[in-house]
């Protein structure tokens, strides 16, 4: 018999008593003085009056428990081959050393510093270097391009900005010091300093009196100690997409998070410190944040810190390889990366050289729909538990798994299994009352949301109220849309907005728009997701010429997206647009995205009662033929 049921009722019976007991497993530096401040349940305040560092739990804590030899943090480049090992000591001594170098720099406590950097060590040191000082990073992903990181250094205003000289692409390398001089320029904020780690693939060239290179910057540099900084003090904010070009920037806190990512640990992912533990992301997504820094460090763990990808550097037996050399015991990657081994190697031949289930124990997928045939492939060829579990930018750990650290449940293709313990979650119809099982429906969560889920939006309490809040009054509203069947297991279907999950990268279809609707000769446009076999959705661009404009089909859409790649980045994937007459509306305007995506993925659709112009579908049909995406019949 598991303790789900107990511990889960006991999470939303006792909420208080269920994470003060949690809490007692980091150092505060202050108690709390209210674990929950429950006079306001829409913006819960945790471990109010309580005060602590994140990066001395991260490290320090481990240092002085006797863990300063153990392995810490694992770099292993598959794209230059070479590897770096810290212990807890160690990292702790380059993470002083850094934030000494950051304070040196005029950065104190409340400042932010935005982080553009590629898989590297240094992109870890830099984030917990913020957080020892109290500082707020925002780490921004490196296939967003220069417009997006401006409008990111606009929005968090960061007093230095750190960065990579450069990122190695399968194929190629990305200059990112160009782009981050690209972006200063664009962007009205000006970061004082730009610190560069040259990397010696791609040297940058400096600007001077306001670029320096990250081994000036800690010569001489003083290690500082941990910051004491309130509960409810900002750790990061992280840009996500939401469904205008607009990013949002969900701001995290340090005591609920760390008590929260700590608590995921042992009950969720079943993982014990000393363990490697190896999280296939980026930094530059929350999925990176929570399960390749934080979480695992807080729990005392070695963290894998992969640069590569899953196949072609140099193939389907990347991953097994890292596995295997670092006895790795918990991956969690996105289902893509497995489409991608499963393409090159169905047979799993690479996972019979590497045998990598002589130390690995659970395979966690999460970021996107993970589709059964994938997950079925998982489990027969490794033959250990394979969850699928479901979480947000905005809640940055999970909201539903098969927590096996706390019982095992059977897996059900197609679901992500149960709440975790602290969230109650419902699937809400129209009007907001629970529909019933096997019922479609948007999925809610009741407030107060558990510790660790975002406080709000950075400088914009108003589209967190209309975004999360105001749809159904008491409950967030997660975006996603699902169903519980009788047994209580709930399925994620999707996104009920206009976002996409490309290659597990949360993507908005609003903020392509407003790039193709920006080109001249553009009158109107709509972008849409459609399925794709590896990377579960790509979008699709359609364009209605400006009234006299006559362009070459091939040549305005190549130009269409360039545009998107150079304004978003390569991470868009944005590479299908064709211009049609109409677009397909409903009488009072409103674009038929919906009927559009079925029309493409080839699934049963209907003419919709309030179309405004039914040729206008039929063209679509026809164009979205053409594209290699043959309709199927109404
Ligand atoms: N810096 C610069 N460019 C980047 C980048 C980075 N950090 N990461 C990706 N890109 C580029 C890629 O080179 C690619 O460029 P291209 O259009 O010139 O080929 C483009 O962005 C799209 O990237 P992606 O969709 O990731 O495709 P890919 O071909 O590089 O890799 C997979 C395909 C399936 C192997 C890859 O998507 C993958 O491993 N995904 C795992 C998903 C993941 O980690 N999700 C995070 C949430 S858990
Ligand atoms: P992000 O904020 O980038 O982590 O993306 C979050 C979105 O990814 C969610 O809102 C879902 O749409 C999707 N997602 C994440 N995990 C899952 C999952 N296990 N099943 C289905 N969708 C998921």
């Amino acid at each position: 018999m598991g303790r789900y049921q107990e511990v889960y009722r006991r999470s939303l019976e006792d909420p208080e008593g269920f994470w003060a007991e949690a809490a007692g497993a980091l150092r505060w530096r202050k108690r709390w003085d209210r674990v929950l401040d429950k006079a306001s349940p829409r913006r819960p305040r945790w471990f109010e009056g309580g005060a602590l560092n994140t990066c001395e739990n991260a490290l320090d804590v481990h240092v002085d428990a006797g863990r300063s030899d153990q392995l810490a943090l694992v770099w292993d480049s598959a794209v230059t081959q070479a590897t770096a090992r810290y212990t807890y000591r160690e990292l702790r001594a380059e993470v002083a050393l850094f934030a000494g170098a950051l304070r040196r720099l005029g950065v104190a406590q409340g400042d932010r510093v935005l982080i553009y950097m590629p898989m590297i060590p240094q992109a870890v040191i830099a984030m917990l270097a913020c957080a020892r000082l109290g500082a707020v990073h925002s780490v921004v992903f490196g296939g967003f391009a220069a417009h997006e990181l401006a409008a990111r250094i606009d929005h968090a205003t960061p007093k230095v900005l750190v960065c990579g000289s450069c990122g190695l692409e399968p194929g190629r390398t990305v200059a990112y010091k160009p782009m981050v001089d690209k972006a200063i320029e664009l962007a009205q904020h000006k970061p004082e300093r730009v610190v560069v780690f040259q990397r010696p693939q791609l040297e940058a060239g400096l600007t001077a009196d306001r670029d320096l290179t990250w081994d000036d910057a800690v010569k001489g540099a003083q290690p500082a100690e941990c910051v004491t900084v309130q509960a409810g003090d900002p750790l990061y904010i992280l840009y996500t997409s939401g469904t205008t070009g607009r990013p949002k920037g969900i701001v995290r806190d340090n005591g609920g998070h760390a008590v929260a990512l700590k608590w995921s640990m042992q009950n969720i992912y079943d993982a014990n410190p000393g363990e490697p533990f190896f999280t296939a992301s980026d930094i530059g997504w929350v999925v990176g944040h929570s399960y390749i820094v934080y979480a695992p460090l807080l729990h005392g763990c070695t963290t894998i810190l992969y640069e590569g990808k899953p196949v072609g550097t140099p193939d389907a037996g990347a991953f097994w390889r890292v596995v295997a050399q670092h006895g790795v015991r918990t991956l969690f990657t996105a289902p893509t990366a497995f489409r991608a081994i499963r393409r090159e190697d169905a047979k799993g031949a690479f996972i019979e050289q590497w045998n990598p289930t002589r130390t690995l124990r659970a395979l966690f997928l999460a970021g996107e729909r993970c589709d059964p045939e994938t997950l079925h492939w998982a489990q027969e060829r490794l033959r250990i538990p394979v969850v699928d579990h479901w979480l947000q930018t905005e809640t940055g750990w999970p909201i539903v798994a098969n927590p096996i650290g706390l019982e095992k449940f059977a897996v059900k293709p197609g679901s992500a299994t149960r709440p975790v313990p602290g969230y109650d979650v419902h699937v809400l119809d129209e009007e907001g009352r629970d529909q019933p099982a096997g019922q479609n429906g948007a999925i809610a969560i009741r407030l107060p949301l558990p510790p660790g889920n975002l406080v709000t939006l950075y400088q914009d309490e108003a589209t967190f109220e209309r975004a999360y809040l105001a749809r159904y009054p008491g409950w967030y509203l997660s975006g996603d849309g699902g169903f519980y069947d009788e047994e209580g297991y709930l399925s994620i279907m999707g996104r009920m907005d206009d976002v996409i999950n490309v290659a597990g990268h949360r993507l908005s279809t609003g903020a392509m728009e407003e790039i193709l609707a920006s080109h001249p000769d553009v009158a109107e446009c709509a972008v849409v997701g459609v399925d794709d076999a590896l990377k579960g959705e790509v979008p699709v661009g359609f364009v209605v010429l400006k009234a006299g404009v006559a362009r070459e089909e091939a040549e305005l859409c190549a130009e269409l997206v360039r545009l998107v790649r150079e304004r978003i980045g390569p991470v868009a994937c944005f590479k299908t647009a064709a211009s049609v007459g109409k677009l397909p509306k409903t009488r009072s305007g409103k674009i038929l995205r919906g009927t559009v995506r079925k029309i493409a993925d080839g699934v049963a659709w209907t003419l919709p009662p309030t179309i405004e112009d039914p040729a206008a579908l039929d063209e679509m049909a026809r164009t979205l033929g053409k594209l290699g995406y043959p309709a199927r019949k109404k």
